[in-house]
């Protein structure tokens, strides 16, 4: 039961949609959202345009106009600053392959709570002239923003902050860390990754010149659809060098003797989308955006605050802050063996997953307080693992 009656039940309203919870209790959103039967259907929708018209490209590429459409009705801006990408990681490289670290102006500064796409892409620009800053974080949890300002120079070509850690769940205060790169006339590009679909995101009036992510985690899609966000006050100069015949201005123009690249954030995309994705991707944003996000917000906070009261009274470190500014959706628990931590509480019909010496617990909406009471359950039968 929701104990605050002015937030929304959610579950109560959508469980019902997500057969996963008639085998198991599932919190496990970080790594791969819970599928929702209209999800499910459009995989059919997709499969029913190639047994009923074979090659349906008018129908294909307007899923892919559709998807542009709904990430841009969700993070609030206009669909020019939309690139539909196949992953996050294609979205960072497109980028980076527009940067030129030949000049005085070569240095990427980033933290060590990056996923490892954002640090490999990085270092991969070494073989370009770039040199890589990794900010340490005083704590060994949280971004230490201070540190991260202070390391913004003359030289600074781009900061790369992650939103959300992947493995301990800190959220990062991104607004003066964009103010001060702004301020060196760096560029800064977001991972949003483990916060979209969790926290709400106002992409114009964040001011990051860029930001990645995809469908696959809290935005209740599936692999093989991103998101690369480009403002295009501060981008629309940067010309990526990984290309393909779906950035080009025209599309259909076939022209094999020249670049001419679309002027809008398209101009990040690659080759054909991944087609099967779009249909189920854009109906799970569809879902939550009829939800709103600021509801999931409310109501899943209040369900993480349950599972840290529980499993702290355990004696459980929970290694995410506990300051709402200062956490998403997902709960990090210390664990002494993190593999078969997970296991453990698998048999006992949780699924949850593991990164960093951390067990990952990760609610969405569509998780109840029945869950919070299987949850801390299974953490005391298995409390041996806890990391205290
Ligand atoms: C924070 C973060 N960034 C990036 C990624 C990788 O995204 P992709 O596989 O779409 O490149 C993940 C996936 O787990 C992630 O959690």
């Amino acid at each position: 039961m929701v104990a605050d009656s002015s937030v929304k039940d959610l579950a109560s309203i959508y469980r019902s949609q997500f057969s996963v919870f008639d085998h198991v209790t599932y919190v496990n959103s970080c790594s791969q959202g819970a599928l929702a039967d209209s999800v499910r259907k459009s995989f059919d929708t997709y499969i029913s345009t190639l047994e009923l018209q074979g090659s349906a490209w008018g129908d294909w590429a307007g899923y892919q106009e559709k998807m542009r459409g709904l990430f841009a009705e969700f993070f609030k801006v206009p669909t020019s600053e939309i690139a539909v990408t196949t992953s996050a990681s294609a979205g960072v490289n497109a980028v980076a392959s527009a940067l030129d670290f030949t000049k005085a102006r070569n240095r990427v500064v980033t933290t060590e709570n990056e996923f490892p796409t954002i640090g490999q892409t990085w270092h991969a620009q070494e073989l370009r002239g770039a040199v890589v800053h990794h900010v340490p974080s005083s704590n060994g949890v949280s971004v230490d923003v201070a540190a991260v300002i202070a390391a913004i120079d003359e030289q600074t070509l781009i900061v790369s902050i992650t939103h959300g850690c992947y493995h301990n769940g800190a959220v990062t205060e991104l607004a003066p860390i964009i103010e001060a790169a702004h301020k060196h006339g760096a560029l800064v590009l977001v991972d949003a990754y483990q916060t979209a679909g969790a926290v709400p995101l106002d992409f114009s009036s964040l001011k990051a010149d860029f930001v990645v992510g995809g469908t696959l985690k809290y935005l209740l899609g599936v692999p093989g659809v991103g998101f690369l966000y480009a403002r295009s006050e501060t981008t629309s100069h940067l010309i990526p060098t990984s290309t393909g015949w779906f950035a080009a201005r025209d599309i259909f123009a076939m022209d094999i003797h020249s670049y001419d690249p679309a002027k809008e954030a398209r101009r990040f995309e690659s080759g054909t989308p991944a087609v099967p994705s779009l249909y189920p991707s854009a109906t799970g944003l569809q879902m939550l955006i009829d939800i709103g996000i600021e509801n999931v917000y409310r109501y899943v906070g209040g369900i993480h605050e349950a599972i840290r009261e529980g499993v702290e009274s355990l004696g459980a470190t929970v290694i995410t802050p506990r300051n709402r500014e200062h956490h998403g959706a997902m709960l990090a628990v210390a664990s002494l063996d993190e593999n078969a931590h997970v296991a453990a509480l698998e048999k006992e019909n949780i699924v949850t997953s593991s990164r960093g010496g951390n067990i990952r617990v990760s609610p969405h909406f569509y998780n109840n307080y029945d869950d919070v009471e299987k949850i801390v359950a299974a953490f005391a039968k298995t409390s041996h693992f806890l990391r205290k």
